[in-house]
């Protein structure tokens, strides 16, 4: 399998025409580019950042998964430690996200720093993202990085994602033995992403 690249746009750019302008430069990287909600649609991306566990209702600014199971959106990041950190997500909110996105047949990208956040879960992409890495420019030690998925042994696709750059991406997939990368800042220049995309794919 060739390895998943996820572009987590985070809450970037600030307008309509500059996400255009981002995503027909990286589109033919076939990544998965997760924008934010409101250029799902115009942009037709495959990759959500989120969304909720309920399908319709009374829950106000919330999305829903057969929402964007309709809008031909196939992964969602789910459990990012931004939304834990700023919007108080818990592992029990995040459970119910995932039994619902696996229900409206998208695929859960479920971000997690400690293997204790996943032992429930089997058949889902997991991303490993130490928070001390993510945003920084300091990225994880490849090694320390290597021990990391060994012991998740259990899952088949783990994504690594904290500070990923064309240097150091393909280290992550060769070197630790990871199966794709999840990538935040970068993924906001078209330049840099295309970089990563073609340093991961040149991996044998
Ligand atoms: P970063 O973000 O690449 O900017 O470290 C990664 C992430 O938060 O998914």
């Amino acid at each position: 399998m060739k390895p998943l690249i996820v572009a987590n746009w985070k809450m970037n750019p600030a307008s309509l025409a500059d996400a255009k302008k981002l995503f027909n430069a990286v589109k033919s990287t076939r990544t998965i580019i997760c924008p934010p909600f409101v250029y799902l649609s115009a942009l037709k991306a495959s990759g959500s950042q989120d969304c909720f566990w309920e399908n319709s209702g009374a829950f106000t600014g919330e999305v829903s998964p057969k929402m964007l199971k309709d809008l031909g959106v196939e992964y969602v990041i789910l459990g990012h430690s931004e939304r834990r950190r700023y919007l108080g997500e818990t592992n029990e909110m995040i459970d119910k996200k995932i039994k619902a996105c696996l229900a409206a047949g998208l695929k859960p990208i479920l971000c997690v720093e400690k293997p204790e956040q996943i032992k429930k879960w089997q058949d889902i992409i997991i991303a490993f993202e130490p928070v001390l890495a993510i945003g920084t420019g300091e990225p994880f030690d490849i090694q320390k990085a290597k021990k990391m998925r060994e012991s998740l042994f259990g899952f088949p696709v783990v994504l690594y994602g904290g500070s990923v750059d064309s240097k150091n991406a393909s280290d992550y997939i060769k070197k630790a033995g990871f199966q794709g990368l999840l990538v935040g800042t970068e993924s906001l220049s078209a330049k840099e992403f295309i970089k990563i995309a073609k340093a991961v794919d040149s991996v044998d």
